[in-house]
């Protein structure tokens, strides 16, 4: 059966409202509760399951001024079972508690301790901690540039079911100079956040207990799979939702909250985008883009403009073929209707500069630079399983910045596949790729390779996930700064980062020993 498209409104998630805490200065503190709840994907379809915070999908919106420090406490209100299919042989799932949750502020320049490192987990009133829970209150300091962050879990073994589940939302990080600029606000800002879901008849979410088709057959059941891909996409927690838009600018922040969906954005009348923001905050100054890619945990803040549209429809498109077979549902997003009369002058302005300039990364001034396989194995059981630098995650760090220090990572990707590397603590810029040759290197360990390759246009700003492409090494430079201690990198395809390509970063202090 095919599902009608454009049925119900896009919603704006709802906005966190701080809590009376004495310990805490007025309005720095926030309790979000973990919790099942029954959620409308769709007018026509039954409520769902989830598990949302607050009961929320996708979860309240934490708005946050830089340098103002906000308390989070995830309160974990979850039943002890698990409603999708748990796979109990990946990390430690096997001597832990089926439930377990700990939420990570993706992007976040934080204290580990604050990070949710995924052993870092709980269970409800914090019964069982992982080896590295640390502290109840999360604590977010957001000594970082105005940008789009977003909360999610991050549980060991379990991310990819938790965040399916719904367990995600927005922080939007604001400063001065953001307001300086004018861009759209308010009703005219609307965050979006695009993640593909599969349903059952009954409307309950859909999550596969192992490969699908079942070739090679799992060798236990439930078994995690390479990558669940969902057959419908939802926007702010509806199908293929439409907007009803006046003719004027607004402010788009969109994030790719899927587990191994990426997207090719495009606007059905071909019109320029005008992205002002990566990952980590805004460009220099705005870039007219035709497309943009967005793997999972990716961002980008742009502004549409609709003001010569009055009376069309513009839908926005997914022009991805490298995540599955592209097919004319997964390959359409939302819709935009230009049909509301314009509510009063459009004072809104896309600025001719934005971020200070001199704030950049310079290769020479790099300390370290470290050389990073994508490889893939094969797991005790006989399944395919990736990994970072041809080690799984439990095996001591072998990635020990310095604090302060400024380093290259080389992303060396052998597999048929692109994969997205996220990078906590820190925003990096991508210095280029080459590409390199495959077969010399997986037999002969000798990395040759070709003329550097500048980073697309829609990539060339602050960032904190990075595409490994296909045959290339993707380069990119970070400065460790602010902070040391326990910290991870990882693919953010979920289902790789759970089994097993995700390691362990530890920042020292060897300035002072
Ligand atoms: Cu968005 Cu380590 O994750
Ligand atoms: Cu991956």
């Amino acid at each position: 059966t095919t599902i009608p498209k454009f049925i119900d409104p896009l919603e704006k998630p709802k906005v966190a409202r701080p809590k009376r805490n004495l310990k805490y200065p007025l309005n720095s503190y926030y309790e979000l509760e973990m919790k099942e709840a029954y959620h409308r994907f769709h007018r026509y379809f039954p409520l769902t399951k989830v598990w949302g915070y607050d009961g929320l999908v996708p979860g309240p919106t934490i708005e946050a001024m830089k340098d103002k420090t906000t308390y989070v406490k995830y309160i974990n209100k979850l039943p002890k079972k698990h409603f999708l299919p748990v796979d109990t042989t990946l990390h430690t799932a096997n001597d832990s508690p089926e439930v377990r949750t700990v939420t990570h502020l993706h992007g976040a320049n934080v204290f580990w301790e604050s990070d949710g490192h995924p052993e870092s987990w709980y269970t409800q009133n914090y019964e069982y901690v992982g080896p590295k829970f640390r502290r109840e209150v999360h604590e977010y300091t957001n000594h970082q540039p105005a940008t789009t962050l977003w909360y999610h879990d991050h549980a060991m073994a379990l991310t990819r079911l938790n965040v399916y589940a719904g367990l995600a939302g927005y922080y939007l990080l604001r400063d001065f100079m953001e307001e300086r600029l004018q861009l759209p606000s308010g009703k005219y800002e609307i965050p979006m956040i695009i993640q593909d879901k599969s349903f059952n008849e009954d409307g309950s979410l859909f999550y596969p207990d192992g490969p699908q088709p079942p070739f090679p057959p799992a060798p236990v059941k439930p078994s995690i799979t390479v990558g669940h891909l969902g057959n419908t996409i939802t926007v702010n927690g509806k199908v293929w939702p439409y907007l009803n838009v006046e003719p004027r600018k607004y402010r788009f922040r969109m994030l790719n909250a899927s587990n191994r969906r990426g997207y090719i954005f495009r606007l059905s009348n071909n019109q320029p985008m005008i992205q002002l923001g990566t990952d980590g905050g805004f460009l220099t100054a705005p870039n007219p883009i035709n497309t943009i890619e967005l793997l999972p945990a990716e961002r980008t803040d742009l502004i549409i403009d609709f003001t010569n549209l009055a009376g069309q429809t513009i839908t926005l498109m997914n022009d991805d073929t490298e995540s599955a077979p592209p097919n004319e549902h997964t390959s359409v997003i939302m819709q935009f209707r230009v049909c509301v009369p314009l509510q009063g002058k459009d004072t809104s302005v896309i600025p001719t500069e934005m971020a200070p300039r001199g704030m950049d990364l310079h290769t020479e001034h790099a300390h370290i630079e470290r050389d990073l396989p994508l490889t893939a194995s094969v797991d005790d059981y006989g399944r395919l399983m990736l990994m970072l630098n041809d080690k799984m995650y439990h095996e001591p760090a072998t990635e020990k910045p310095s604090l302060d220090s400024i380093e290259i990572w080389n992303f060396i990707n052998t597999t048929p596949i692109p994969h997205p590397i996220h990078i906590h603590l820190i925003q990096g810029k991508i210095i280029g790729r080459r590409p390199f040759d495959v077969q010399k290197y997986l037999n002969e360990g000798i990395l040759e390779m070709g003329d550097l390759e500048l980073p697309r246009d829609y990539e060339t700003g602050f960032k904190d996930v990075f595409k490994a492409d296909v045959g290339y090494v993707t380069s990119v430079i970070m400065h460790w700064k602010d902070f040391t201690g326990n910290y991870i990198w990882h693919c953010h395809f979920l289902e790789h980062e759970d089994h097993d390509m995700m390691r362990p970063i530890t920042v020292i202090n060897d300035a002072h020993p």
